[in-house]
């Protein structure tokens, strides 16, 4: 079982960090074979807008935003975490979504996956939802959404770290018994179905590396 955790704080040991390697140290004495990354510490260059990935199925700029999409796509299960930044995803998480291959695509094709927001105040359950909506707009399934809401700089408490082990807990069932959630299904497909797909076939040609990724993915 292959598990991708993803920071996207810039601070490497920062709250959402603490979480994600709580997340890590659980998964992995459990069996699970986990890569962790900062997104503070890729190379990844802004996304030009160019839309070539829709049509040849990868980005025209080869850095590390690429090389993560395909540790997402050879994966079972995926950890999003980011800090709340003024009631929205941090910089470096927009930054991953904007290169990422999510949505259109549908990278997140029946992966189960987690996300986890940390804040101070507001805005955290704001910033949650774009994770939980990128989730489930890339054919993900949520099996929990983590909000952490605490003082900068401080740590996890115990009630915390319960939440984060039954979280972990549900993740690695979810993964080995291939468990399905029909409501996200229904709600996905109706999304796809709808909106996705027949924007992408009106394309046409322009739009072949989207189709010819959702062949590979099942889709
Ligand atoms: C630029 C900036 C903007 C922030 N905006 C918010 C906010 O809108 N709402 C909130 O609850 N916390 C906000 N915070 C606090 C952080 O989200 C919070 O401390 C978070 O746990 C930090 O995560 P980290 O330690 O992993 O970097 C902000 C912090 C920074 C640096």
């Amino acid at each position: 079982m292959k598990i991708v955790i993803i920071n996207g704080s810039p601070r490497e040991k920062g709250l959402t960090a603490s979480v994600l390697h709580h997340l890590e140290k659980n998964l992995t004495e459990q069996g699970a074979d986990v890569e962790f990354y900062d997104l503070s510490t890729l190379k990844m260059a802004q996304c030009r807008g160019c839309c070539a990935c829709y049509t040849i199925g990868h980005c025209s700029m080869n850095d590390e935003a690429e090389m993560l999409t395909h540790a997402i796509e050879n994966a079972d299960g995926l950890i999003l975490g980011t800090p709340t930044y003024a009631s929205n995803v941090s910089g470096h998480m927009k930054l991953l979504i904007d290169r990422g291959h999510f949505v259109i695509e549908q990278l997140l094709s029946e992966k189960h996956c987690i996300t986890v927001t940390t804040g101070e105040n507001y805005g955290s359950k704001d910033a949650s939802k774009i994770l939980k909506k990128l989730v489930l707009y890339s054919g993900g399934y949520l099996v929990r959404s983590i909000v952490i809401n605490a003082p900068f700089n401080s740590g996890i408490s115990s009630s915390e770290e319960k939440q984060i082990e039954v979280s972990e807990q549900k993740l690695f069932r979810a993964i080995n018994k291939h468990k399905r959630y029909p409501f996200q299904s229904l709600f996905h497909g109706i999304i796809f179905s709808f909106g996705i797909k027949p924007f992408v076939k009106k394309k046409g040609e322009k739009y072949r590396g989207v189709v010819t990724k959702w062949k590979e993915y099942g889709v």
